[in-house]
């Protein structure tokens, strides 16, 4: 039985790999860019973290229909997210994005340039936490659509600040809201990304002011199921 139940998980994890495979290659091709950034990220020696191209597809998508003109990235890495983000927008639209990795900014900056759009990213560096009290204090919101995907420890005070930076009617995109603990609901109390991440889904969910709903993903050379957050901010009335 034991053996039966290994077998099946393992049969079961390669069929999401192929899926994977599949959902990306029909639906989120990259072209020369995308690959020459994920290939820059990985001669600098940063972590391959950046969204799955299906995702990175999704965000496109969900720009298209939110039509942001100011975007907020929570965690650029090394601009991955940031470029498929950046291609949904008009013109005049513009991305800020935080990092607290000076090595990844640097990487970004590189990328964000080779992609063409130095004129409307602008990387921020130090603490994200920080750089959006700053920018909530002074009033450089509200922000059409806000994509989270930093530490997934501080999530929660991500939400808190982003609700500051928002209008009714911005998009709060959120990644990673699967923790990754191999049996699901197994985590450790002392686990702090999980524990945040929970309390994170329970905020969007329950939260008064915004809408929710979590779209799985598969992530990673082991086809991990994780979740990306899909968020709208209700007007007050
Ligand atoms: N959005 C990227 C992936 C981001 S990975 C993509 O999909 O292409 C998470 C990033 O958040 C890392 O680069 C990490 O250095 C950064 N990060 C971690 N903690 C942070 C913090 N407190 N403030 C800002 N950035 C942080
Ligand atoms: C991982 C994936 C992510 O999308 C992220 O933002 C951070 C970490 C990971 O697979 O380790
Ligand atoms: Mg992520």
């Amino acid at each position: 039985m034991p053996e039966q139940t290994a077998k099946s998980l393992k049969t079961d994890s390669t069929r999401t790999i192929d899926i994977k495979d599949y959902l990306g290659g029909l639906f989120g091709q990259e072209d020369e860019i995308l690959l020459t950034i994920k290939k820059n990220a990985k001669a600098a020696k940063i972590p391959a973290i950046e969204v799955s191209s299906t995702v990175g597809k999704l965000l496109y998508c969900l720009a298209r229909i939110q039509k942001p003109k100011r975007i907020l990235e929570i965690g650029t890495l090394a601009g991955y997210s940031t470029v498929w983000l950046a291609r949904a927008l008009d013109q005049d639209g513009k991305i800020i994005s935080l990092e607290i990795e000076p090595r990844h900014a640097a990487v970004a900056k590189k990328n964000i340039a080779l992609a063409g759009f130095e004129n409307q990213i602008e990387i921020r560096e130090g603490r994200a936490q920080g750089l959006m009290d700053r920018m909530i204090q002074e009033k450089e919101g509200p922000f059409d659509l806000i994509f989270i995907d930093a530490d997934k420890k501080n999530y929660p005070l991500y939400l808190e600040r982003a609700l500051q930076l928002s209008r009714a009617g911005t998009l709060i995109l959120s990644d990673n809201l699967i923790p990754k603990e191999e049996t699901f609901g197994s985590h450790l109390p002392g686990d702090l990304e999980a524990n945040a991440i929970y309390q994170f889904n329970q905020e969007i969910a329950l939260h008064p002011k915004l809408e929710s709903v979590l779209t799985t993903t598969i992530v990673g050379k082991k086809g991990r199921i994780d979740a990306l957050g899909i968020s709208i901010v209700k007007s007050d009335r």
